[in-house]
């Protein structure tokens, strides 16, 4: 006849066994995160305040498809309420050098008074570029500048903007009319930008990454020689 103590260790070891085995088989966990950021470039967007002034913001949702860029925008931020009513924007693409002068903008708004959704976090800054140490220089076809320290830059015009399903983004397609690439980045008589030479920031579940060694090209690269 088994003691009571007996009987407990026994459905102890049990209950430890089926822990560890479903430990064993179960693959991925259930979780609910507040943010989704996989892992996308970081862009720094130029656009055209009220005054003509040039407002300044980081963003991590952009990508491109084709000739154009969607990017997704708090609503209540200045870019937003900036690209509604004047379309022309840059695309600027920092390196990952550049992380600590995106930082600095991190905290900053360019919208007077700081919004209620930002307001303890986030104080209005009205000369972005100097915040951040950044230069801007003079873009071709749009109003806002480019960021001179950003070695890919692509002027570009809104051409699509509406609400996301949750009503607190824009998406914002936008059109690129012209891109800039430092010399050293493209593959020397060609349009190509070289992957082995450029690098983006990643904004990695709000931490930044630069990129690793390349593993490999797609069979349609245009530049599968060059490295
Ligand atoms: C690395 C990084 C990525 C960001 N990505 C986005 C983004 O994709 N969309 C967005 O609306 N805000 C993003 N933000 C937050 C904006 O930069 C922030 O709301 C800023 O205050 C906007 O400035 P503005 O109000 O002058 O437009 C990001 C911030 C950082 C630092």
């Amino acid at each position: 006849m088994k003691t009571a103590a007996q009987t407990q260790t026994e459905t102890q070891t049990q209950a430890q066994t089926e822990a560890q085995s479903q430990t064993q088989t179960q693959t991925h966990r259930t979780i609910a995160p507040q943010i989704l950021y996989f892992g996308t470039p970081v862009v720094l967007l130029t656009s055209e305040n009220p005054d003509g002034s040039a407002n300044l913001a980081p963003l991590s949702s952009a990508w491109a498809l084709g000739q154009a860029v969607v990017l997704g925008l708090g609503t209540s931020g200045q870019t937003a309420a900036n690209l509604r009513e004047r379309p022309d924007l840059v695309i600027n693409l920092p390196p990952p050098a550049l992380w600590p002068q995106v930082e600095r903008l991190a905290p900053l708004t360019g919208r007077h008074p700081v919004p209620p959704g930002k307001q303890g976090t986030f104080r209005y800054e009205r000369d972005k570029f100097a915040a951040a140490g950044l230069t801007p220089q003079p873009a071709d076809l749009v109003r806002p500048p480019r960021v001179a320290e950003c070695p890919l830059q692509f002027e570009a015009r809104a051409a699509r903007v509406q609400p996301d399903v949750t009503g607190a983004f824009l998406i914002i397609e936008a059109h690129v009319l012209r891109v800039h690439a430092a010399p050293q980045l493209t593959v020397p008589g060609t349009d190509h930008v070289d992957p082995g030479a450029w690098s983006p920031l990643i904004y990695n579940f709000r931490h930044y990454f630069g990129l690793g060694a390349q593993l490999g090209h797609t069979f349609r690269s245009e530049t599968a020689a060059t490295r």
